[in-house]
């Protein structure tokens, strides 16, 4: 695009349009580290994550981001700088993002707006500038940035989110800033205007079906899928309200918390946060996953969904106790309708184009049976198992 391009007429004159979107244009998709490994992270587990996400075809389908999360640290040196803990990372961050990248990949790095992180390393509250300097110099393209050891109150958070934010537009880096205060203080009001791509709208995501609330003791698929249901009207190109990463495939292992999921739960994880818009960051071993992880993480047409240009955050349209119906807006003029089953025992699931807002006949395509429906004139239904989730495209009839 030439500066030219970027001129529009308005009212006769000519005044710059909107900056192009350098980052997050879509949900980011990614794997980070936390919910496996906690504190153990080192470089060389990251570096066969990089390996087998390359190997079986994550990232060819969108996968980019390698997040390191908490516990990297070794501390921060008299000079003010961080530095990581030299025996999990004996070659330094910078090689191990040249390592990354080499594999055509990027690299997150977790830091904290805080004195102290979550888990209890230094935190950049203070040192924006310096640290951002730090990360781009190592060539960190995504920074996620943490709550704990901060102030409570929302001004503060603003204030200590934006110093971290400019910091990172200040280093020239195209960075995605994804900010992690857990929806405390109604991020998706602010967080964008302090330079944040994508903020959690809740506490974290721990390996289980469903919780009681939102709570810090860990949330399970349905209630972070609810504290998000809300938010829609927040997200677009750039702005993306964050449940929190996919379980799927995690099987209870790592120190997520949580006792694992069936296969058909994660699944339907993946589909609600692709009918969400969220950023997609897997967590399971991705050395070791079944042909059930890999086919869930790697459905291209469910993952369209997700990263359709237009950017629109799907929302509940109709709910009749255990069953919902959910509908997102793509691109092309087509509807992508998720039937979601929050009931134990199977269900039939009945979509009314009145309740979609459509009229007039669409062809119909089942996104994880990979099987066209054929022409449909008012209204869709599916046998939908426990807990389960269909996501049928409708497409306008040309
Ligand atoms: C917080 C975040 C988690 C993880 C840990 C690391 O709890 O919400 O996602 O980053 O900190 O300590």
């Amino acid at each position: 695009m030439t500066g030219d391009d970027r001129l529009v007429a308005r009212g006769g004159r000519r005044v710059a349009a909107t900056p192009p979107i350098r980052v997050a244009a879509t949900p980011p998709m990614g794997w980070n580290s936390w919910n496996l490994c906690g504190g153990a992270v080192d470089e060389d587990t990251l570096i066969a994550m990089a390996d087998a996400c390359v190997a079986h075809g994550l990232r060819d389908a969108g996968y980019t981001y390698i997040v390191i999360d908490d516990l990297w640290q070794g501390g921060r040196d008299r000079s003010g700088h961080l530095y990581p803990d030299a025996p999990r990372f004996p070659h330094g961050m910078k090689a191990l993002a040249d390592e990354i990248h080499a594999r055509d990949l990027k690299v997150g790095l977790y830091a904290d707006a805080g004195v102290r992180t979550c888990g209890g390393a230094p935190g950049s509250g203070g040192h924006e500038a310096v640290d951002a300097r730090m990360f781009a110099s190592w060539g960190v393209d995504f920074v996620k940035y943490d709550y704990c050891h901060a102030p409570a109150d929302r001004p503060s958070a603003i204030r200590l989110y934006s110093a971290m934010g400019e910091a990172l537009a200040a280093t020239g880096r195209p960075i995605v800033f994804s900010i992690c205060e857990w929806g405390r203080r109604q991020p998706w009001l602010w967080a964008a205007g302090a330079g944040g791509h994508t903020w959690r709208t809740s506490y974290d995501l721990i390996d289980t079906w469903d919780t009681p609330t939102d709570s810090n003791a860990g949330n399970g698929i349905m209630t972070n899928l609810d504290a998000t249901a809300p938010l829609a009207a927040y997200a677009g190109p750039g702005r993306w309200n964050d449940p929190d990463m996919l379980v799927v495939g995690l099987g209870g292992a790592g120190q997520s918390g949580g006792r694992g999921c069936t296969d058909g739960e994660y699944r339907t994880q993946m589909s609600m946060w692709c009918l969400l818009a969220a950023p997609l960051i897997a967590s399971c071993d991705l050395r070791h996953m079944t042909e059930a992880t890999l086919e869930t993480l790697t459905n291209r047409e469910i993952i369209a969904v997700n990263q359709d240009t237009l950017g629109r955050q799907g929302t509940r349209v109709a709910r009749e106790g255990d069953r919902e119906i959910w509908a997102k807006p793509l691109r092309d003029g087509s509807v992508a309708v998720g039937l979601l089953n929050r009931g134990a025992w199977a269900a039939r699931i009945t979509a009314e184009w009145t309740s979609l807002g459509l009229s007039g006949p669409r062809q119909v395509r089942d996104l994880w049976k990979h099987a066209d429906l054929g022409v449909v004139e008012r209204s869709v239904h599916a046998d939908v198992g426990g807990h389960g989730a269909a996501i049928l495209r409708l497409t306008p009839c040309s």
